[in-house]
């Protein structure tokens, strides 16, 4: 059953490089030194797209609204690449090293955390139709795409997932999408082959837009109800960061998008 989920999981993301084929392959990693311009107002120097990358990944990089210009293709040759799932598996695969390395008290209080979007499940097919991160947010857009409810899984994840419920380990999602979006985010996890966790915790829609404020707190509420968060998962710093932060974090890499 979760084999079938996953492969599923894997035509489709085939299915969306597929159709992205079409473009030209960007020429190479390295690109003139050019200067972009921040929501900030700050202009920065992108000399190499692999350079931003690393930088985007480790946190250096803070605030960007969108990727640059000149590394679009770049970026859609990364996420349609093998790159991209390489590093889901080097995360995933370290993730699942640690899970299986803990002692365990099997008490039914330890508890993974994991992000939703482009952590479980991939938002590809959006960022695809978008630009990969280079056009604007289309809120519209992405709403009838969370609505919709057909997002993949990060197939690595998922693996991971079924891992952690193995071992004894209860999964708790918190994602900053809105309470309205329950019913299309339960029906997309389980759809995507997640079929069972301790919490679901959405951000109420009077909550404003700071994430590491409600998902910290969210955490927070965990701990005080005697769970203990063996891991934390997530693509955005912001996922991870804050107080409890749990005894690991674990950073998926994606470079389409930043929310601080
Ligand atoms: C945003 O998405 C909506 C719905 O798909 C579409 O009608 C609209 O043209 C998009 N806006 C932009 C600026 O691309
Ligand atoms: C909704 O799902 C259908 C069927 O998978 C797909 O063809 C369509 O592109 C999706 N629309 C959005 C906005 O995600
Ligand atoms: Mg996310």
């Amino acid at each position: 059953m979760a084999l079938q989920l996953l492969r599923h999981a894997l035509v489709s993301l085939l299915v969306v490089a597929v159709h992205a084929a079409g473009a030209t392959r960007a020429g190479g990693d390295m690109h003139h030194l050019q200067m972009v311009t921040s929501t900030a107002g700050t202009a920065r120097a992108v000399a190499s797209c692999a350079s931003w990358r690393l930088g985007v990944e480790t946190n250096n990089i803070r605030d960007w609204y969108s990727i640059p210009a000149e590394c679009r293709s770049y970026v859609r040759d990364y996420m349609y690449g093998d790159l991209f799932r390489q590093d889901c598996a080097v995360v995933a695969g370290e993730a699942a090293a640690y899970a299986e390395g803990l002692e365990l008290a099997g008490d039914g209080e330890e508890v993974w955390v994991f992000d939703v979007d482009d952590t479980t499940l991939t938002n590809l097919p959006y960022y695809a139709d978008t630009g990969f991160g280079a056009e604007p947010y289309n809120a519209t857009y992405f709403d009838e795409y969370v609505a919709n409810a057909t997002a993949p899984a990060l197939p690595e994840v998922l693996e991971l997932y079924e891992k952690l419920l193995s071992l004894g380990i209860k999964v708790v999602f918190i994602t900053g999408r809105h309470d309205d979006e329950e019913a299309a985010t339960v029906k997309n996890l389980r759809s995507a082959g997640y079929h069972t966790w301790e919490k679901l915790v959405l951000k109420p829609s009077s909550l404003g837009s700071s994430v590491v404020p409600y998902k910290s707190g969210e955490r927070q509420k965990l701990v005080d109800a005697g769970y203990r968060i063996v891991g934390n998962m997530g693509d955005q710093w912001s996922d991870l960061t804050g107080a409890p932060e749990g005894d690991r974090t674990f950073k998926v890499p994606d470079p389409m998008y930043y929310v601080g």
